[in-house]
């Protein structure tokens, strides 16, 4: 039979640390040291006290610890995999002085494979021995966490549909990237337009009464309240992906409410205000440069202008709605009335490692950073990379350098700003040719739009003078502009208070990544909610991922601020 957390309360303080031995093996001190946390109102509640146990243990605890929690490798299906296996483990003792412990299953809660083990520990082999160590420490959470729940029945049921749904949409994918099983989901290509159907018969089949793509190409789905023209609570998030893209990066924001609305239905139990889920079509601005195509449609934000905007190909934004069957005049219908609504909530992966270091599931946002972008074009003069004397050259691309190291220097400088050149070309460039043109973009962000224009003038103040220096000629298109977005303090404390209502600390954070939150922000009240991400939160990258627990504590508080809203609303 299954442990309760309402038996482990009223044990005898023998048999509480009996229920609870055999989750830190070599340590049996730390369950009678959590222990002395007790009542428990949850099982996070209490896992947060076994991390507290542990990292009060000594050094000879954590020694012992790490010593009984080194893991089984799998065995491995090929003589190749065990050799690798053989040889990884090797290397790890090695460096680190002691067996690889890793997670014994993975984020889905499956029983890690070879492939699996050898990627995790290819990837923590060459960590500083400090930064391991503390990996070493999350494995073996992860492995009380896993053991916890098997001794306590606990399944997190709705976060593994949630977390099977994003495998199934990561199986569209653009060509060109599909082939070699990495993700990439553009606007409006066949994968992106593949995905939105996915989402579409996603939400009818989860009771939404109303389903449906606009004209953008968001899908919104609207779960009805007990009477009509009741206000409406806006959510969601965007389904679009960078290039070589994790799975949850956006999607968790849809499937998060998704859930909650496919339990609501379930239950046949109708809130005093309607939920209004839209799966944003584009937010990470990969196709075109003008980017929150979705939620700047509802902002009324969207630009005639952009839809003769051109992709890689030349092909216009309004050629690839027509072809995707999408009415481009009816995009300004999109607008929403803010007075209809309550406010906007979003769920996001953290994309960053606090929370996984601070071995927190859940925070609430308290600002999402200012973001401005830029398309930059430096014209030199192409010529002979023999005969031109390095005193006459009009190099386009040093030029460049110049600049993206004036930009990493000047965003150290401030206190959270950030500076990012992520595309860089020299086009129709030549081994033997001194660079003629060179093009990039600029990414700035800062935590206010004061620092963010601070810091945005003083690069293109630089480039300018780079540019006179060399005798080159510079042109730059401002394609996105997004303001710093402060949640509005009720929205936050509400989520704040359904983290504390899973037995969490309400922790708090502000975003440094970009989110269409921001973009609602201009006309309603908004606030988020971060999961915590496996990996060091790593994001924009295939090692993306979180625990399907995690992902169960986002639905349950995503399911206590409902219930919250639906008590001030008087139901
Ligand atoms: C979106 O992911 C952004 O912050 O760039
Ligand atoms: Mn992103
Ligand atoms: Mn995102």
């Amino acid at each position: 039979m299954p442990h309760t957390l309402a038996r482990l309360n009223a044990a005898t303080a023998d048999d509480a640390a009996s229920m609870l031995a055999g989750l830190y093996p070599g340590a049996p001190g730390i369950a009678a040291r959590a222990l002395d946390e007790r009542p428990f109102a949850t099982l996070a509640q209490l896992k947060q006290a076994l991390r507290r146990a542990v990292d009060g243990a000594g050094g000879e605890v954590l020694a012992a610890l790490i010593d009984a929690g080194a893991s089984t490798l799998p065995k491995g299906d090929t003589s190749a995999e065990r050799d690798e296996l053989a040889r990884l483990a090797a290397a790890y003792r090695e460096r680190h002085g002691h067996d690889p412990v890793l997670a014994t299953h993975d984020a889905r809660g499956r029983e890690l494979d070879a492939g699996q083990a050898i990627a995790s520990l290819a990837r923590r082999l060459d960590h500083p021995v400090d930064i391991e160590r503390k990996e070493t420490l999350i494995a073996l959470h992860r492995n009380a966490e896993l053991r916890l729940r098997d001794a306590f029945g606990d399944r997190p049921a709705l976060g593994e549909d949630i977390w099977d749904w994003h495998e199934q949409l990561s199986a569209h994918s653009d060509p060109g990237y599909a082939e070699r099983g990495l993700l990439t989901v553009t606007y409006l290509t066949d994968a992106h337009r593949a995905c939105a159907r996915q989402i579409e018969t996603w939400m009818r089949d989860g009771g939404f009464d109303e389903v449906g793509i606009d004209a953008v190409g968001n899908v919104v789905g609207r779960y009805r309240a007990a009477t009509a023209d009741a206000p409406i609570l806006l959510t969601g998030s965007h389904y679009d992906t960078v290039r070589n893209a994790g799975k949850y990066d956006g999607r968790l924001g849809i499937f998060v409410p998704m859930a909650c609305v496919r339990e609501l239905s379930r239950q046949g139990r109708r809130l005093p205000f309607q939920i209004e889920v839209v799966a944003f079509a584009e937010e990470e601005g990969q196709r075109y440069p003008a980017t929150f195509l979705g939620s700047g449609a509802l902002t009324g934000d969207f630009q005639p202008a952009w839809l003769d905007q051109v992709d890689a190909d030349g092909i216009s934004m309004r050629e690839a709605l027509r072809r995707a069957g999408l009415r481009a005049e009816d995009i300004p219908r999109l607008r929403r009335d803010p007075a209809r609504y309550l406010g906007f909530i979003e769920v996001h992966i953290e994309q960053g490692p606090v929370l996984y270091e601070l071995g927190l599931p859940l925070a609430a946002v308290t600002s999402i950073n200012g973001c401005v972008r830029y398309r930059v074009r430096i014209q030199g003069m192409a010529s002979h990379a023999g005969t031109t004397p390095m005193g006459s050259r009009r190099d386009a691309a040093t030029a460049a350098a110049e600049l993206l190291l004036y930009v990493e220097r000047r965003a150290a400088a401030d206190a959270g700003s950030v500076g990012t050149v992520g595309m860089l070309e020299v086009p129709n460039g030549s081994i033997n040719v001194v660079p003629g043109e060179c093009r990039f973009s600029l990414d700035l962000r800062a935590p206010s739009d004061a620092q963010r224009d601070a810091l945005a003038r003083d690069v293109l103040a630089e480039l300018a003078a780079i540019c006179a220096r060399r005798g080159l000629r510079q042109t730059t298109e401002q394609t996105m502009r997004a303001s710093a977005a402060p949640s509005h303090p009720r929205w936050q404390q509400r989520w704040e208070r359904a983290i504390a209502a899973q037995g969490l600390p309400p922790h708090c954070m502000a975003s440094g990544a970009g989110h269409d939150a921001m973009k609602l922000h201009e006309i309603m009240p908004q606030a988020m909610l971060f999961v915590r991400g496996q990996n060091h939160g790593i994001s924009h990258n295939p090692l993306e991922t979180t625990t399907c627990d995690d992902i169960q504590l986002a639905v349950q508080a995503y399911g206590s601020l409902l219930d919250e809203l639906a008590r001030e609303s008087g139901n």
